[in-house]
């Protein structure tokens, strides 16, 4: 049962500012301001006394002046909402300290020195699940970026690496498991009840990735035995009923350890890997040295609870934190504007680990889905920052789809350059030369370099320079040469008006027309602003296929013809270049449409092209059924909106909806039997069941726009005799979109069978929040004031309210009410949880690319709330989005 905490009253928060009126601005700093840090501190031991509602800490740090950094004579140590008890120094009470904001200073007499300084706080008050927090009665810590700072006073920066020594002590009935980072030394029982256990981690490591957690949890316990032949017990930690959706988790760890020592020579450094799952959590997880804790939503999973895509998320996340064991943890960051190098380098370990997981092909245009869905708007848009940022107010706002995604895309390039031999022998050199210490995106650049014999000189912009590069494509032909024109253009972004031209290394291919075959993938580099490649031994004008596996995160403008489209979406044997064919015919025809330039003949000889293309991909018995059903998802609006200037979302969503009907229709037939073969795949979690539900999942949405009752029948039917949670979603979804009784019934099934099951509620939630019923903002009111609706537990928030702000038929409703709904949660919520908070303002943040009306009402959205009183989290975004 999902014990609803209710949100504390908030009681003045420093960070705020005091004068309502003025947007306070907080402090910037800037990436070339980097100093190291006047003071070492090798040694680190904290000393725990837990309770809810107060716990002590004391920690005693030994510390040494640094050679390599100008010397102070004053230690600071960073502190946020903790109150010190007392400080010593060498044994001995001092009072000669004093506290600057949160932080406290301490001047030192001598080189080396023992400090111990003793603190307190109430966890049980911490809302903003930073620092140490109450989660259904489960003590938890959350520090990346800054939360350690919130446990202990604490040289709270990326570049101090120590080794923990951690002794808790706590109520043995209230929290009878006590974990922290590294092994566990020895452990007793104490007076009045309690008992007490003592960890040791003696790898360096910076604050952000100490752990502690403490609670009655349950594990599932395994092994993994290394290929060096280190024996690793495994434990899977969750609340007592949950035990038994714990299988996928830790087989995906083994195969993801396993993986890591095939692929990249990583091997793992501890006798113990912990796993704890935990309800309330911003973020997915997060890479804590031999103690991850994960949002429940990565880490349960089975077949009445988890859609397929649930089953790959946990997969794939479980992965990712594995892999910053390396990535992150033996070589971490020196900085928080080198966070790509960490994050970037372990999206692209996690996308690879995946591609070999399941199907390569059908992951990577997954994986740019999600570039162009969360990163190619960042990147056009008032909050554009480059996978380096070079400043920030709140690095938290600064954990983005650009850093994370686009990160992982650059470091991609280098592999795509270099190959993957070559690569392995640059990540080798740079795992070497830089274990044990905090390095910089330049120290990953120079590795590559010198391992992969790669020239990255020019390569650096990519660091540097944000914008998504557009490169416009025309191929000519005369005689028996093809001639290749490409022209670059990087668009200014905030801060950066003018740029330089990229190297974009592009997979192209040239296609015989009468064969349909070519002959090879070759790889060219635009590098320069324009560039022109001769081909001979070409008799007639071939067919270009370009960007092929999505080579280089940019976009491409191409000049060629719909039948060119149609015979690539037809013929192409990279499936990226297939599917972008595809896209690329519906993006064309939807813009025209939108813009007015089309003729009735017109849009329908296009629908037609369209509707012969998607039925090549239907009866196509070459693809299987996963690829199919990927190819039959159409562009969404939010990348429609993307690929114009300026957008109409309302008459995107009804060229959108149109599109989709008609092709129901021209496509009935064919869709029916289609359907009607996927219906008789039983369940299992092989990729040819998982297709077929996912083709199920496509042909009911066409449906649902072509043939509402026809759609709400097959759907009903669907639900009613699901045995698993991917069909049951997919056809809920749909219902939840069509006006009538299935809709009522079926949802009001699916919260009685699954009360009580959190997860499975916030998908009642979110599939409310994003279908396409035209009540969807009164749903929405509604679902707000539900019992089950809480502002403490982000999953919950981010089911009703992300859903919500990212439905844009709901979002972007004509009357503004939906750009105020978001504005309103944003102040409320901004008390409770910042981070989050801040999060909800980037969707109102698009206003510059909206068109007139709707413009207006998001902007005067974001006027209200930089005249509010808000966090450093949110202020940040708001100014930045007003820009
Ligand atoms: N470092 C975590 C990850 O990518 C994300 C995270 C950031 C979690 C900040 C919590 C807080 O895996
Ligand atoms: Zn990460």
């Amino acid at each position: 049962m999902d014990i609803a905490r209710t949100p504390a009253t908030p009681d003045g928060n420093p960070e705020m500012a005091d004068a309502a009126g003025e947007p306070h601005q907080p402090p910037e700093i800037r990436r070339e301001d980097y100093r190291p840090f006047a003071w070492r501190v090798p040694q680190t031991r904290l000393d725990f006394d837990l309770s809810l509602e107060r716990t002590t800490v004391v920690a005693t740090l030994s510390v040494e002046r640094n050679p390599d950094a100008e010397a102070d004579p004053v230690l600071r140590l960073n502190g946020d909402e903790i109150e010190p008890l007392y400080v010593k120094v060498d044994g001995k009470t001092v009072n000669e300290w004093r506290m600057e904001g949160g932080d406290l200073l301490l001047p030192l007499s001598g080189s080396t020195h023992e400090v111990e300084v003793a603190s307190s706080f109430d966890p049980s008050a911490n809302t903003q699940l930073m620092g140490l927090f109450a989660s259904n009665g489960i003590l938890c810590s959350q520090c990346e970026a800054e939360g350690f700072r919130r446990i202990a006073f604490f040289p709270d920066r990326p570049d101090v690496l120590s080794t923990y020594r951690v002794r808790m002590r706590g109520q043995k009935a209230r929290f009878p498991i006590l974990l922290s980072n590294g092994n566990l030394e020895s452990e007793g029982e104490g007076q009045d009840g309690t008992h007490w256990a003592e960890w040791h981690d003696p790898w360096l490591k910076p604050s952000y990735l100490f752990a502690l957690v403490a609670g009655d949890l349950v594990a599932r316990s395994d092994s993994f035995t290394t290929r060096g032949g280190r024996k690793v017990a495994l434990n899977v930690w969750v609340r007592e009923g949950d035990l038994e959706r714990t299988e996928h988790a830790m087989e995906s760890l083994k195969a993801a350890m396993r993986w890591d020592e095939e692929t990249f020579g990583r091997e793992y450094d501890l006798d113990l890997y912990n796993i704890v799952a935990v309800s309330d959590f911003n973020m997915g997880a997060m890479e804590n040295k031999g103690l991850n804790v994960f949002n429940t939503k990565y880490v349960l999973a089975d077949t009445e609870t988890a859609t397929d895509g649930d089953y790959d998320a946990v997969e794939g996340v479980i992965a990712h934190e594995y892999f910053h064991n390396w990535s992150g943890n033996r070589v971490t960051c020196r900085d928080w504007f080198q966070l790509s190098l960490k994050e970037g380098f372990t999206v692209l370990r996690d996308q690879l680990f995946s591609q070999d997981m399941q199907s390569e092909a059908v992951k990577r245009i997954e994986d740019v889905r999600v570039l162009r869905a969360a990163q190619f708007p960042e990147d056009s848009g008032p909050l554009a920052h480059p996978i380096r940022p070079d400043s920030f107010r709140e690095i938290s706002n600064f954990y983005t789809a650009t850093v994370y995604n686009k990160g992982a895309e650059v470091i991609r390039m280098m592999r795509t350059m270099s190959g993957e031999e070559r690569f392995r022998e640059g990540t080798d050199l740079y795992f070497d030369r830089h274990d044990g210490e905090a390095a910089t995106c330049e120290d990953f650049v120079r590795a590559i370099e010198d391992g992969a014999g790669l020239d990255l000189e020019q390569f650096r912009l990519w660091y540097s320079q944000a914008g998504t590069p557009k490169v416009s494509v025309r191929l000519e032909h005369e005689g028996s040469t093809a001639r290749l024109h490409l022209v670059q253009t990087v668009p200014p972004t905030p801060g950066q008006p003018d740029k330089h031209p990229m190297p974009i290394p592009l997979k192209i291919a040239l296609f015989d027309r009468d064969s349909a075959t070519h002959d090879g993938e070759r790889l060219v580099i635009l590098d320069e602003a324009q560039k022109t490649l001769s081909f001979d031994g070409f008799a007639r004008l071939p067919v270009l296929s370009i960007n092929r596996g999505f080579s280089a995160p940019v976009t491409i403008e191409r000049d060629i013809s719909q039948d060119d489209l149609v015979f690539l979406a037809a013929n192409d044997d990279d499936s990226f270049a297939r599917y972008e064919a595809l896209q690329d015919l519906v993006v064309n025809h939807l813009k025209a449409a939108i813009e007015g330039s089309l003729s009735e003949s017109g849009r329908d000889r296009t629908r037609g092209a369209i509707a012969q293309a998607i039925r090549a991909v239907i009866i196509d018995d070459t693809l299987d059924d996963l690829m199919r059903g990927e190819l039959l998802v159409l562009p969404s609006e939010t990348y429609l909106a993307e690929t114009m200037l300026i957008a109409d979302p309302g008459r995107i969503h009804d060229e959108k909806e149109g599109l989709k009907a008609d092709l129901g229709r021209r496509l009935k037939t064919d869709l029916h039997a289609l359907y009607e073969r996927c219906e008789q795949v039983p369940y299992s979690l092989d990729p040819a069941a998982r297709g077929a539900r996912k083709v199920k999942a496509q042909v009911l949405v066409l449906a649902a726009a072509s043939d509402p009752a026809k759609a709400a029948d097959l759907a009903a039917h669907q639900y009613g005799r699901a045995d698993n949670m991917t069909d049951r979603q997919s056809a809920l979804m749909v219902l939840a979109g069509l006006p009538g009784v299935e809709r009522t019934d079926a949802l009001l099934d699916f919260y009685n069978r699954y009360a009580g099951n959190a997860l499975v509620i916030d998908k009642w939630f979110a599939l409310q929040a994003g279908s396409q019923h035209p009540s969807v903002l009164e749903h929405v009111k509604a679902l707000r004031e539900h019992s089950d609706f809480t502002l403490a537990n982000p999953n919950r928030v981010r089911s009703l309210m992300m859903t919500f702000a990212y439905n844009p038929h709901a979002f972007h409703a004509a009357s503004g009410e939906g750009y105020r709904m978001i504005a309103d949660l944003i102040l409320e919520l901004d008390r409770i949880n910042p981070q989050t908070a801040a999060r909800f303002v980037t969707p109102l943040g698009r206003w510059r690319r909206i068109e007139t009306e709707r413009s207006a009402l998001m902007r005067g959205q974001l006027e209200r709330l930089a005249s509010a009183t808000l966090s450093r989290d949110t202020s940040e975004q708001v100014i930045r989005s007003l820009g």
